[in-house]
């Protein structure tokens, strides 16, 4: 089997290479290859039995959904796991905490002048939905290993918010927990290729007047918080494989 793991920005990579100033060296996995494709780069490496591409898209949508076709068109991944950080629109999540998608949307698609609802097109669907399957080993993983794992509806769009009424206003029109600005789009790409994906975001910020700077404090150990779960959730589904 081979697995996608992606971020958006390399510090939410970061955690799984050990970067020297010329080369990122694999910490978790056994390296095979880097190779530069469409203007990124994509580390092809071993863990155990599974195949690995871990790649960062950069930040929004169309880079998000560039990285996710080429995992999977070219490098032929077969589920795809995404690892990174949030604002919280729903007071219960507090920066730390971790928040895996069970529904994904656009807060920023509006075609709302043809009489269709926020976040819809023709042929499209307002959520997208990731595979219950990983859902239920991340729900096996947070029990076992005593994490606390939100669920929550995650809403993406092309602005980082700042703002206490564009964010009551993606909650109140979505129903959203938390926003990010790539998930929907990586989530768009998997399923209209059929692939298994998986979101998961820990809180570093609250969207709020004090977003820009929150991220900046947390960024990188909300980051490291989602990809230490997304590598347990790695050894699980090794072990779902050998039995
Ligand atoms: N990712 C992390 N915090 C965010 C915010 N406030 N808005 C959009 N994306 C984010």
């Amino acid at each position: 089997m081979k697995i996608a793991i992606m971020g958006a920005m390399l510090e939410e990579v970061d955690p799984f290479l050990e970067s020297s100033e010329h080369e990122p060296l694999l910490r978790f996995f056994k390296k095979h290859s880097d190779t530069e494709y469409g203007s990124n780069l994509y580390h092809e490496a071993k863990y155990k039995d599974l195949d690995i591409v871990l790649s960062y898209s950069k930040i929004g949508k169309v880079n998000a959904a560039l990285t996710a076709a080429t995992m999977i068109e070219h490098f032929e991944c077969d589920m795809l796991l995404f690892t990174g950080v949030a604002g919280a629109v729903s007071p219960d999540l507090k920066i730390g905490d971790l928040v895996a998608a069970t529904q994904l949307c656009q807060h920023d698609l509006d075609i709302t002048a043809f009489g269709h609802p926020h976040g819809y097109v023709p042929e499209g669907k307002v959520y997208v939905e990731p595979s219950r399957e990983l859902l239920h080993i991340a729900k096996a993983v947070a029990d076992e290993k005593n994490i606390t794992l939100k669920k929550g509806i995650i809403a993406t769009g092309d602005q980082f918010i700042a703002d206490p009424e564009r964010k009551e206003w993606i909650a109140k029109t979505f129903d959203a927990d938390a926003i990010e600005m790539e998930g929907a789009s990586v989530a768009v790409v998997c399923d209209a290729f059929d692939v298994p994906f998986f979101v998961l975001r820990a809180i570093s910020d609250a969207a709020d007047m004090d977003a820009a700077f929150d991220f900046d404090e947390f960024l990188k150990h909300s980051a490291k918080v989602s990809s230490s779960f997304i590598m347990a959730m790695l050894e699980k589904i090794i072990s779902k494989q050998v039995q």
